[in-house]
């Protein structure tokens, strides 16, 4: 009798386990499943299973509650398709910018910044510049940051070849890096870049 109940106990066991797995497109049981499906249609997750969580759903359709996309966009994508050869902006609106690094003189004549000249742009790109270049370039530009002691060759901003040079130029050398300098593209968000550009500008007249 016990060896039974023994057995009867294992199956019902084996049985509960089976019935938590989760693979694929099945998530397996899911304590308040409201919690991780948006009801409303999300641009890129999709349930196309129309029967998914029949079981509490209420929706006038008769569909389950998760399903969730739309049958009538390509891959029955909640997004629609860009059109062609659209070209996406940052999130300042701004196009993005194709010269190559090398291109300095070009960079120079097209690149233009897009911020206006007020006291707040200084101080936010003194605040920036500090924290990304002074180490190198020094507080005053000079090339003598505590970095730029042992890692020599760092122009000073009023040197001859830098002082008349234009926003656009600095622009491209932050983006890109020059000679010895490297790219701070990763560091710097476009607007916070053309911000030191301004600030490094007051340097170059010292
Ligand atoms: C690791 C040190 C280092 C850091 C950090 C650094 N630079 Fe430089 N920078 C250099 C060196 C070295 C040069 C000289 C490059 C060369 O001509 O070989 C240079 C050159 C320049 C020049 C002159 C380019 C020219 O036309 O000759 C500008 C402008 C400049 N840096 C701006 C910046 C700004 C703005 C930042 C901060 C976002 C920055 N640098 C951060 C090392 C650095």
């Amino acid at each position: 009798m016990q060896q039974k109940l023994n057995i009867a106990l294992v199956i019902t066991y084996c049985i509960f386990l089976a019935a938590c797995g989760a693979k694929g497109d099945k998530p397996g049981y899911e304590y308040s499943p409201q919690m991780y499906h948006s009801v409303p249609y999300e641009g890129l997750t999709q349930i196309t299973d129309e029967g998914a969580g029949q079981l509490i759903s209420n929706r006038e359709d008769g569909k389950g509650e998760f399903y969730n996309s739309n049958p009538n966009n390509p891959n029955k994508m909640n997004m629609r398709h860009p059109p062609e050869n659209t070209v996406s902006r940052n999130r300042y609106g701004m196009l993005p910018i194709q010269i190559h690094k090398d291109s300095f003189a070009l960079a120079e004549r097209v690149l233009k910044s897009p911020l206006p000249e007020s006291e707040e742009v200084l101080a936010e790109g003194k605040e920036l510049y500090d924290r990304f270049c002074e180490h190198c370039h020094g507080s005053g530009g000079g090339g003598d940051g505590l970095v730029g002691q042992v890692y020599l060759g760092v122009t000073p901003y009023n040197s001859s070849t830098v002082k008349d040079k234009g926003e656009g130029h600095i622009y491209h050398v932050i983006t890109h890096g020059k000679g010895r300098m490297l790219s701070h593209a990763s560091q710097e968000d476009p607007m916070e870049r053309w911000k030191i550009v301004r600030y490094v500008q007051t340097l170059q007249k010292q």
